[in-house]
């Protein structure tokens, strides 16, 4: 079986290089497509199973599976010409979040994955990946994409809107809110010490680590977590204090943006 993925960005990339580690996944030719081609040239020597394109029509007529993990808006544009060369066993799948777009023919899955799930020997299977089939994918098909993305992200397929849009703020956008907000209390943490920001950071990386490692394999939960760290009028209960005011209202906006 041949899988297309069409568009090589953050997603196109991180998946690629996901299917490629896990020796291919069992398939027997991976097609590459990229507006630009000069982006890929260099997976063509990686390995024979392997072949780019700038011509998304040449995917459409050769794979059986095709992902399309273009920005958004560009969905309908990919789509569209493909329809015509692709027969109704191809299976259509996107990442693209934030779209409704509808393929009756084939019936489409979105699967968002999250960069969470970037390749890496030592920890092959990370991040949780959401889908949500459409009514008119198989069984067999919806089996596929799940199998697939098992191979190395966590999956959790959801069955409603909304409930892919909730999902993916966790999984998807989650790494960028821990940056920003790691970065910024190494920022601020700076001004006071002799350590340097990258210094701070990686203690902030670890912990939250080692303590994300805690909470997700329920050794603590988030409350014994929090009591065993907090003693009272400690420093680390002041800190919960300020947080427990402001958070709550900081998530409400975050959600009322993005919902
Ligand atoms: N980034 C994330 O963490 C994340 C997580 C989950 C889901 N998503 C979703 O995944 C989708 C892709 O996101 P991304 O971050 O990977 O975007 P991106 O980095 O902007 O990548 C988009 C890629 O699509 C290519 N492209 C555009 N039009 C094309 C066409 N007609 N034919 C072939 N390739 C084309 C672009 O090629 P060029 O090289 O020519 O620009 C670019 O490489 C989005 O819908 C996003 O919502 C993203």
């Amino acid at each position: 079986m041949n899988l297309g993925i069409i568009g090589y960005g953050n997603i196109g990339e991180l998946l690629s290089q996901n299917i490629i580690s896990h020796d291919f996944c069992n398939l027997n030719k991976l097609y590459i497509a990229n507006r630009t081609l000069s982006k890929i040239n260099h997976l063509k020597d990686i390995d024979p199973r392997i072949s780019i394109t700038d011509d998304n029509i040449e995917v459409a007529k050769n794979c059986e599976k095709i992902i399309i993990s273009v920005k958004t808006p560009d969905l309908a544009n990919v789509l569209d010409p493909l329809k015509p060369h692709i027969t109704k066993n191809t299976q259509i799948i996107h990442t693209c979040a934030g779209t409704d777009l509808e393929f009756k023919d084939c019936g489409l899955s979105c699967v968002i994955p999250t960069i969470s799930s970037t390749y890496d020997e030592d920890n092959p299977k990370k991040g949780v990946s959401i889908i949500m089939h459409d009514e008119n994918v198989s069984g067999e098909n919806r089996e596929f994409v799940e199998k697939l993305f098992s191979k190395f992200s966590q999956i959790k397929v959801v069955d409603s809107p909304m409930d892919l849009e909730i999902a993916t703020i966790a999984a998807s956008c989650m790494p960028a809110f821990i940056a920003l907000s790691l970065d910024l209390f190494a920022g601020e943490l700076e001004e006071k010490c002799n350590l340097s920001k990258e210094e701070t950071f990686k203690i902030l990386a670890e912990t939250l680590n080692s303590t994300a490692y805690i909470l997700k394999e329920d050794i603590y939960s988030p409350d014994e977590l929090i009591n065993k760290v907090a003693t009272k009028n400690g420093i680390t209960q002041k800190g919960l204090d300020v947080l427990d005011k402001d958070l709550p209202d900081i998530y409400k906006r975050l959600i009322s943006k993005l919902l």
